[in-house]
């Protein structure tokens, strides 16, 4: 194969507003690696980062965008073994705004038995990262109290039926307009983090205890907040983004002003160098599914040709859930 086929380009480090679609040629499934024909491309705040540059060893322009996708496995690269040509996987590989991409093998896991592409979206990068971060990182447990910011997007909505799911009670923060959903999800309560005084309202939600467990994707000056509002000695802030910029803490600050666990999670390290936890994560997220805690996903769908106007929305916290491109 080598003919030109509908890709989104990323030119320059310009922001969203100024890739396009373009012809590419299909890529060639390396070692270890498999050729996937897109029926979905997942959107996700970091396919944002990599538009501006700010991505850490994000790829540098021009380059194919996007890094997820689900899709029909059309052909094998050398040494691949434990999936064939003909499965459907969802999975992460560079590239994915186009009908084709190389995945690793490694980091492809079959759609779930009856679902679509589209419905497969977010398995990993929302509901692995979510399950990953709250339980073996987290120690989740019943009667946590979890603050979960951004919980009416991708990861955040995730986030929220696996921590109710367990016993939790949810306290998600989100804009205002977005309120219905996270509570629709199952969340105990949610704070409008532009108005609300979020230190003061989560010590008030946890009787002064503060949340047993914070899933901290916004950085800027909100990771301070998550860090004064973490529970003394046992709380842990698990930090997996950092939607509004760096941020830092002190040693001194951790020892003496806020003894809390701080606990940092990157899911391609994590399939990369710890497959035996990824494993055992997906291996749960299976039961979630097969128990109905995990439902088909629902993704607002978008022309592949749309996929700058997406990510532009995606910047500006206009979207609510999952955004998916067909190409
Ligand atoms: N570590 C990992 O492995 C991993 C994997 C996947 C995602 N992530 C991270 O998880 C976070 C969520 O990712 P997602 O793809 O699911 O996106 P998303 O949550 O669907 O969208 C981002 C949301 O964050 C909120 N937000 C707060 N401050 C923001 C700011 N300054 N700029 C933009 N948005 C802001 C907005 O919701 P409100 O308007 O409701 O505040 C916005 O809608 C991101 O930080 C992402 O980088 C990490």
């Amino acid at each position: 194969m080598g003919w030109g086929v509908r890709a989104l380009v990323q030119p320059s480090v310009g922001g969203p507003g100024v890739m396009g679609v373009g012809d590419v040629a299909v890529p060639v499934a390396g070692v270890g690696e498999v050729l996937v024909k897109v029926g979905a491309a997942g959107v996700n705040f970091a396919d944002v980062m990599q538009t501006r540059g700010t991505y850490d060893g994000g790829p540098t322009p021009p380059y194919v965008a996007g890094f997820e996708a689900a899709g029909e496995v059309v052909a094998l690269g050398e040494g691949v073994t434990g999936v064939a040509v003909g499965e459907h996987v969802i999975g992460t590989g560079a590239g994915a705004f186009a009908e084709y991409v190389v995945m690793p093998a490694d980091a492809a896991v079959p759609v779930p038995a009856g679902w679509s592409d589209e419905e497969a979206l977010g398995l990993v990068l929302n509901w692995a990262t979510a399950l990953v971060s709250l339980r073996p990182l987290g120690q989740l447990k019943a009667g946590d109290a979890v603050l979960i910011h951004a919980a009416a997007g991708g990861v955040g909505q995730a986030a929220v039926q696996i921590a109710k799911h367990y016993g939790a009670t949810v306290i998600g923060t989100a804009s205002a307009a977005k309120h219905d959903v996270v509570r629709r999800l199952g969340a105990d309560h949610v704070v409008d983090y532009r108005t609300a005084d979020l230190v003061a309202e989560v010590r008030r939600l946890t009787n002064g205890r503060g949340a047993d467990i914070v899933l901290e994707s916004v950085g800027g000056d909100t990771f301070r907040r998550s860090v004064e509002v973490a529970r003394r000695v046992t709380g842990k802030v698990v930090v997996i983004g950092a939607a509004a910029g760096e941020a830092s803490i002190t040693n001194w600050e951790l020892n003496f002003k806020h003894p809390v666990h701080v606990i940092g999670q990157h899911l391609t390290t994590t399939i990369q160098q710890a497959p035996e936890l990824f494993a055992q994560v997906l291996a749960e997220l299976n039961e979630l599914i097969t128990a109905g805690v995990y439902p088909p996903g629902r993704p607002t769908v978008y022309d592949l040709a749309d996929g700058p106007k997406a990510l532009q929305e995606l910047e500006a916290r206009a979207t609510v859930g999952k955004i998916a491109l067909k190409p």
